[in-house]
């Protein structure tokens, strides 16, 4: 028997192998190109685009505010109640072929009532179709509403009373949009309002803001966890407080590369995070934008850096370690995944 390090292909049918949960995911950014075609016919709303190539020649980005522009005017196709369930079970249905098994996603309310669609239509869109997909595949959910931060903090009261009569079936709150000039101190109040409705908290942090966003984050929001967090690598003590405190990353390899986060896969954080004992997950963030899905974001990792089984095992645990699932919950996926060899 050879002991040779297996082959990037049989670390990535590892991974594919293992059941996993995704905690990083805005289902605005799984809009895929053709989905924007039809569903800009289906409501008669014009786009800036003639083809599909067209728009994938469009998502080059130089900064997450360029790609935060092309988003934003994207969901603008998105009008209806079906079309929200139709964007939603498109996601759930690309994850099963991923063996994802739990997935936690955001959503921007204030990208749509800002344009004068509901609150209630975009919810009860997306509600329903978690509902089929855990009847009909057993993938579970939970959905996180985010505070868009270049806006007001009292915008995001709105948003909080518009949720008011859903809070039963949201989970939490979360802070995205245009990090930097936008720290998590300004939000101080309303994730405060949050936790009093027994809100989870979560916020970006980190992505293209400095450490201080994390630490703020996790002080004055009392978040749970900390979406991307690459940037907390750069203060040693800040580090070695979120090991001991075990919070989970939720990190998103391509997104990076796409937003320039980093600047080659190569030079991606993700393996030092796990060498320093960081709860860090790999999720896709916005996979139609960034070029691909969970397992997309896995095989990105592997071919580029050292990533061993026992690291990409590593990855699955936390990545239902992290979730907001129960301790029961987890222990059995934690079983499931300890028996694939
Ligand atoms: N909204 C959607 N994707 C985002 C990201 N990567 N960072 C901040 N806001 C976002
Ligand atoms: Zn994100």
């Amino acid at each position: 028997m050879s002991d040779a390090a297996p082959s990037k292909d049989a670390l990535k049918a590892f991974a594919l192998a293992l059941p996993k949960a995704e905690l990083h995911l805005h289902i605005e950014g799984s809009l895929e190109p053709e989905m924007l075609f039809s569903l800009a016919a289906r409501n008669g709303v014009e786009i800036p685009f003639r083809s599909v190539d067209d728009v994938r020649a469009a998502y080059r980005f130089s900064s997450l505010q360029d790609f935060l522009d092309i988003y934003y005017q994207g969901m603008n196709v998105l009008q209806t109640e079906e079309d929200f369930f139709d964007l939603t079970m498109a996601y759930l249905n690309r994850v099963r072929a991923d063996n994802v098994r739990h997935v936690e996603i955001f959503f921007d309310p204030q990208g749509h009532t800002g344009r004068g669609v509901s609150f209630d239509t975009a919810i009860s869109g997306i509600l329903t179709a978690l509902g089929l997909s855990k009847a009909q595949f057993g993938v579970t959910s939970k959905l996180i509403m985010c505070f868009l931060r270049h806006l007001p903090e009292d915008d995001a009261f709105e948003t909080l009373k518009h949720a008011e009569p859903w809070l039963d079936r949201i989970e939490g709150v979360g802070l995205d949009s245009a990090e930097a000039g936008h720290p998590p101190e300004a939000f101080k109040r309303v994730f405060g309002a949050a936790a009093e409705r027994g809100l989870k908290r979560v916020a970006h942090a980190g992505e293209e803001g400095p450490p201080e966003y994390v630490r703020n984050a996790l002080d004055i929001l009392k978040v749970d966890r900390i979406d991307h967090g690459n940037r907390s690598l750069e203060d040693a003590a800040l580090t070695q407080r979120l090991v001991e405190a075990g919070v989970t990353l939720t990190v998103c390899p391509l997104s990076n590369l796409k937003l320039c986060v980093v600047d080659d896969m190569a030079a991606h954080p993700l393996k030092r995070m796990l060498d320093l004992g960081l709860r860090a997950t790999v999720n896709s963030d916005d996979p139609s934008y960034f070029g691909g899905y969970v397992m997309d974001n896995f095989a990105a990792v592997i071919d580029a850096l050292d990533l061993t089984r026992d690291d990409i095992r590593t990855l699955a645990k936390n990545s239902f370690a992290g979730s907001f699932l129960t301790e029961n919950e987890k222990r059995a996926h934690m079983a499931a995944i300890d028996a694939v060899r």
